[in-house]
């Protein structure tokens, strides 16, 4: 069976899907995208990810394409005609084809183009990773100013995540004026005692959807929360470590730059945090 993907209102065999050599997503990066996860055919925190599409479409003045119900239709049809059990679904929009090359935008009633996509991953909050926990290294953070806007440049972390491969590593944590922002395509924490330490949120990171949802159920758990940056150094010497993101959930960090974190095996409120969150976002699945 070929994946039916969603491009401008159609659904359509994924080779049939087609858009324009000059749409501003492929000639400048000129597009914004989510991920969202489906567990059991479920979509997760979906109400979060749509609302911070809306604030990335804000900052770039990019229109809104569709009437917000029309995304959760949309979701849920591709689920339903992929047959996605758990799995993610791409979401992109684009300012358009303004139908040439040119830096300036292109009139605002330009249409936007979307495209949206399922990704197929049985078993994805059973992954074997979350038993073993990612190795890191400390890469320089060498992304551009408003990293809080959910663009497609991916290229610099991309090229910060081969360079983690090239090292042995599953990922890179950046730095930036000595202390980590974030990794790659996830937030950073780190463990001492029974505080969570991570960054605060400002345009340096990205405001993680499955941030928010850890930290606001870790302080339901009583656990402590400090918003902080923190530096290679502090992480070596940590309890424990872990990522957050709409596809790895909470995933434990065993070792950066060579060196274990804690006793080198998951640690124990990374595990309860997937725990309590995956069980939390199963419930309020749409
Ligand atoms: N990445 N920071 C960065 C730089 C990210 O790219 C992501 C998500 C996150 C975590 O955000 P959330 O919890 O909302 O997924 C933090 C997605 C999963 C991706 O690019 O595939």
């Amino acid at each position: 069976m070929s994946r039916i993907v969603y491009l401008n209102g159609d659904y359509l065999p994924e080779q049939d899907a087609r858009i324009s050599i000059f749409d501003r997503g492929f000639v400048m990066a000129d597009a914004v995208y989510e991920v969202v996860s489906v567990l059991g055919g479920k979509l997760i925190d979906f109400a979060g990810h749509q609302a911070r599409l809306k604030r990335s479409l804000d900052a770039l003045e990019i229109g809104n394409p569709l009437p917000d119900d029309d995304y959760l239709a949309m979701f849920r049809e591709l689920v339903t005609r992929n047959e996605i059990t758990d799995g993610m679904i791409y979401l992109q929009v684009t300012r358009g084809n303004p139908g040439d090359r040119d830096f300036a935008y292109p009139p605002a009633d330009t249409p936007q183009t979307v495209v949206a996509f399922t990704q197929s991953k049985p078993g994805l909050a059973d992954s074997p990773a979350a038993a073993k926990g990612w190795k890191v290294v400390t890469e320089p953070d060498e992304r551009w100013g408003r990293r809080d806007i959910k663009t497609t440049q991916l290229l610099y972390p991309s090229m910060a995540k081969m360079a983690a491969k090239a090292k042995g590593a599953d990922d890179a944590w950046l730095v930036e004026d000595g202390k980590i922002t974030e990794g790659t395509s996830n937030n950073a924490y780190i463990v001492k005692g029974n505080t969570i330490i991570t960054r605060e949120l400002s345009r340096d990171i990205l405001h993680g959807i499955t941030r928010a949802a850890v930290l606001r159920l870790a302080r339901e758990a009583q656990m402590q929360v400090e918003e902080r940056g923190f530096t290679p150094e502090e992480a070596s010497e940590a309890d424990e470590a872990f990522v957050t993101s709409a596809s790895a959930f909470v995933m434990p960090v065993v070792a950066i730059d060579g060196k274990q974190i804690g006793n080198g095996a998951p640690g124990k409120i990374a595990a309860r945090l997937r725990e309590i969150y995956l069980d939390e976002m199963r419930k309020t699945a749409i």
